[in-house]
Order: C-alpha cells, then sequence, then structure tokens
C-alpha cells in the first residue's frame, strides 16, 4: 500500500490544494493531509479550524484522511510510512524554496521521496494569503475556496477586523 503525505499550512485551504490533494488521491493508495506549522507564517486560523475546514472539503474523497502534526515533516513522513511527501509547484517564485525543503526533508529522511505536482494553469495565481486579503477587504472569495467554509472565512476575518479596530 502506497501511502502519501501532502503537508502544508492550508490557512485556509483553497481549490489550489484540493486540486493537488485529489490528482495525489488518483495516483497513491493513501493520502495523508496533514496540517503543518510553518515557522515562518502567522496563522489566521487554528489547526483544529483548518482541519474541520479540510475535513469538509475532502468529504467525497475516501482514500484521503486529514490530519495535523506538531514537528517535522520528515519525522511524521517516517511514523506514517509514507513513501511520497506531495507537494503542489505554482510558478518558478515556489521553486527554490520548495527545492530546499525537498533536499533537506531528504536528508533528515532519504525513505521519503517529495513529488511535485504542478499546478493547473486556473490555479497558479492562487494562494491562502491571497485569499485572506480579498475576505478582509470584504471581496468575493466564491471560486477561490469551497462553498462550504466560506461564511466560515468571513465570520473569522470579521472578529479579527473588529478586534484591531476595537485595539487602535
Ligand atoms: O503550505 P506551506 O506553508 O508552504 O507548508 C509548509 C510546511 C508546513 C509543509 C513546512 O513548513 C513544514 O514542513 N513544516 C513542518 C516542520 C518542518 O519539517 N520544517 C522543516 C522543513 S524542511
Amino acid at each position: 500500500m502506497k501511502t502519501a503525505v501532502c503537508p502544508g499550512s492550508f490557512d485556509p485551504v483553497t481549490f489550489g490544494h484540493l486540486d493537488i490533494i485529489r490528482r495525489a488521491a488518483g495516483m497513491f493508495d493513501r493520502v495523508i493531509v496533514a496540517v503543518m506549522t510553518n515557522a515562518a507564517k502567522q496563522p489566521m486560523f487554528t489547526k483544529e479550524e483548518r482541519v474541520e475546514f479540510l475535513r469538509r472539503a475532502t468529504a467525497g474523497l475516501d482514500n484521503v484522511e486529514i490530519d495535523s502534526f506538531e514537528g517535522l515533516l520528515a519525522d511524521y513522513a517516517r511514523q506514517k510510512n509514507a513513501t511520497v511527501i506531495v507537494k503542489g509547484l505554482r510558478a518558478m517564485s515556489d521553486f527554490e524554496y520548495e527545492f530546499q525543503m525537498a533536499l533537506t526533508n531528504r536528508r533528515l529522511n532519504p525513505e521519503t521521496e517529495t513529488a511535485f505536482l504542478t499546478t493547473t494553469a486556473e490555479h497558479m495565481y492562487l494562494s491562502s494569503s491571497l485569499v485572506k486579503q480579498v475576505a478582509e477587504f470584504g471581496g468575493d472569495i466564491t471560486g477561490f475556496v469551497p462553498d462550504g467554509i466560506i461564511e466560515d472565512i468571513m465570520n473569522k476575518v470579521s472578529k479579527a477586523g473588529q478586534a484591531a479596530a476595537a485595539r487602535e
């Protein structure tokens, strides 16, 4: 049984992530989507919220599981007996950072390969930070994220906005 891990911060999950998850689900027996910590990012959503959004968004995919982990991806992949780490690659700007992570992960865990799936042209521009920015300014995020999580995102963004206004 071939297990793949799709790691990310998923803050929040977008149609770009879902495209990669769906395609990975067609290639491997078991796909574990793991919500992890990116030390360079300050997330807007809690890990529990991000896991819940992913659960809803992947409800129809039978071989996809959602999990979260605090620690090194290389250790997590080993723990789950994953042979592959699947990552989406959007454009040249992603490449250097992803290449560095793939090499570091191979050094830490030589048993797990990193495989890159190039994003579809339709999702080339899409990112979680773009979704948050559009939402923060009251824009319509339909078509960026699944309908089932839009309300939660808008509520969170509006709460964060109110809290910031109260501090001013
Ligand atoms: O969606 P992101 O933010 O690009 O995902 C990056 C993530 C969370 C996969 C990466 O930061 C990660 O692997 N974090 C876990 C800790 C770790 O292993 N860091 C070293 C990576 S070489």
